[in-house]
């Protein structure tokens, strides 16, 4: 009797560490976003009594305003959210439709050929925009605070401006062209027509009057009403198709996230209409299978690479909006699906993709787009990545809104096996349809394991998978969040059939080896991701922040 109470607690003590672990709050809040001034403007809220969720609706929103290059009120994103006193994950999908009166071949001459830009420059490249319908739904489901709370520190940084910094300029000078088209945006980020100097400071009044609409109004101060008439004339004046009840119908979706298991880390990532959680759930599964600690670096670094490879094959072939075609997702992210996966490659040489499946053929981009993580005293978690895709999206600012439109229609399919900005591939089931969500690889992730938590995600159009698997393999592996956003960075997505890489990542050793087992290599840009990671580690409650290094972004704990 007395030998089995002994052991009875002995087993209650061991699973102590393990209970603390789930139910404890680690009493610290932590932001890391793409600009100090967002990561502010959330850890005002998280002081002034909001949760994670309230503090996102403000980052978000301060996004909008300090990197407006990224994402916006005229975009879209996704977010990942998980609520602590109910263990509650759920992705809210504020991804942008397509407008009613959009086609299968919208983008493309009577020839069938796709018309050059006409997917990314100027209002018919806009999808119907999804994100401040998302801080909306976030601030009253999610939220302690009033929407209008939480925007305010968005509304101040639009009246009072903020300096011009360098990769913003970057941006500008890359998109100045085009920006040029339109009088809206062209006052806003231009100064007579030239990009302005570094340290200029950027107002935008209309953009802090739209947010006060939305404080006021909620969705109907954005997507219904006199105002969203305005938009609607506007777009098609400009050669657009909105239509007022495409703003009107324009619905947040919540749907549950994808969640797999990794050597004991569980991981839950973004559904479709990302291709995101079921890519890493279909690369990691296909890892999960070899014994990588036994292997040597060049080797684990070629099945990376593989996974990539394969998971991005799905991808082109059956990823798409699920709302409008069957995904297969049960069987993309089955452990047997990846176990046929991984009886196709071999140790030692490259699979060429031409030799995978539905091969149709082939052409980097960078630092726009954005994502920040956010982990609250209470243990409330959120992962959001939002965008408005290429630089400055659309290029086209709504007069009088300080809106800028998305440019997230490319993201489409705009024909089978043509390339997107991106250089992704797709098929079918990423062919345009109205109302339907484009494709996405943003990849908003939270991860959890005995040692604690990690929450990320990064732009980079097609790489943000391929970045938030290389980030979460060097966490497993022991890494802190610096070292996480630090990674050195490569990437394969079946077509183009080639590594891109940073040439930290790869020395040259690795890269003549690489290229003998039938690799082709190629150095990438500079512009290589943008990542802001969260991490929990249980013990001692370390709670961290890092950005991207590559960056300017800001990372901040503090204990409230
Ligand atoms: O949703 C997507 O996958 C793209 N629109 C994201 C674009 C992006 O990350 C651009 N960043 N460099």
């Amino acid at each position: 009797m007395f030998r089995s109470f002994k052991r009875l607690s002995l087993l209650l003590l061991m699973m102590l560490p393990v209970l603390a672990a789930t139910a404890a709050a680690p009493g610290k809040s932590a932001i890391a976003s793409a600009h100090p001034l967002a990561t502010a403007a959330g850890h005002e809220i998280l002081e002034q009594g909001g949760n994670a969720f309230d503090a996102a609706v403000a980052v978000s929103a301060a996004l909008t305003v300090v990197e407006p290059f990224s994402s916006g009120l005229g975009g879209g994103g996704l977010w990942l959210l998980s609520r602590a006193e109910d263990q509650h994950s759920v992705m809210i999908d504020g991804r942008e439709v397509a407008p009613g009166a959009a086609t299968a071949d919208m983008y493309l001459d009577e020839q069938g050929e796709p018309i050059p830009r006409a997917s990314l420059d100027g209002p018919l490249a806009a999808g119907i925009p999804g994100l401040p319908a998302a801080l909306v739904h976030m601030a009253d489901q999610y939220g302690r605070l009033p929407l209008a709370q939480s925007l305010a520190p968005a509304i101040r940084l639009a009246t009072a401006g903020f300096p011009l910094y360098a990769r913003m300029r970057l941006g500008l000078q890359y998109k100045q062209k085009l920006i040029q088209r339109w009088p809206a945006g062209a006052g806003i980020f231009l100064v007579g027509g030239d990009v302005p100097e570094p340290g200029h400071v950027i107002r935008q009044p209309d953009l802090a009057r739209t947010f006060e609409r939305l404080a006021v109004e909620g969705r109907d101060g954005f997507y219904a009403g006199e105002f969203a008439d305005g938009m609607v004339s506007a777009v098609r004046e400009a050669g657009g198709i909105w239509s007022a009840e495409d703003l009107r119908d324009y619905r947040v979706v919540e749907r549950a996230p994808i969640e797999f298991s990794y050597r004991g880390v569980r991981i839950v990532s973004a559904p479709p209409p990302s291709s995101g959680g079921v890519a890493l759930a279909d690369m990691f599964n296909i890892l999960g299978g070899f014994d990588l600690a036994g292997l040597d670096k060049v080797t684990r670094i070629h099945l990376n690479v593989e996974a990539m490879r394969r998971a991005y094959r799905d991808r082109a072939e059956y990823l798409g909006d699920s709302d409008f075609v069957a995904v297969p997702v049960g069987m993309l992210t089955h452990p047997f699906y990846a176990d046929g996966q991984r009886s196709s490659i071999r140790l030692d040489r490259a699979t060429p993709s031409s030799a995978l499946p539905g091969y149709r053929g082939e052409e980097p981009k960078g630092a726009h787009t954005t994502h920040y993580s956010i982990l609250d005293a209470d243990g409330n978690r959120v992962a959001a990545t939002q965008t408005i895709n290429g630089w400055f999206g659309s290029g086209y600012v709504i007069p009088g809104t300080g809106v800028l439109l998305n440019n997230e229609m490319d993201d489409f399919a705009i024909k089978p096996g043509v390339q997107n900005l991106y250089e992704l591939v797709g098929a079918s089931a990423n062919a345009i349809a109205p109302g339907k969500r484009p494709l996405s690889s943003m990849s908003p992730t939270i991860a959890e394991s005995d040692r604690g938590v990690i929450i990320l995600g990064t732009p980079g159009g097609s790489r943000i998978i391929s970045m938030v698997m290389l980030g979460l393999l060097s966490w497993i592996d022991g890494a802190d969040a610096t070292a996480v956003v630090s990674l050195p960075r490569y990437h394969h997505q079946y077509v183009p059939d080639r590594i891109y890489f940073e040439p930290a990542a790869l020395d040259e050793a690795t890269r003549k080896e690489l290229e003998s087992m039938g690799h082709e290599l190629r150095e990438s840009s500079r512009l290589y991701g943008n990542m802001n990671v969260v991490t929990w580690d249980y013990a001692g409650d370390e709670v961290r922040a890092a950005s991207d290094p590559r960056n300017e972004g800001g990372a901040a704990v503090r204990v409230y």
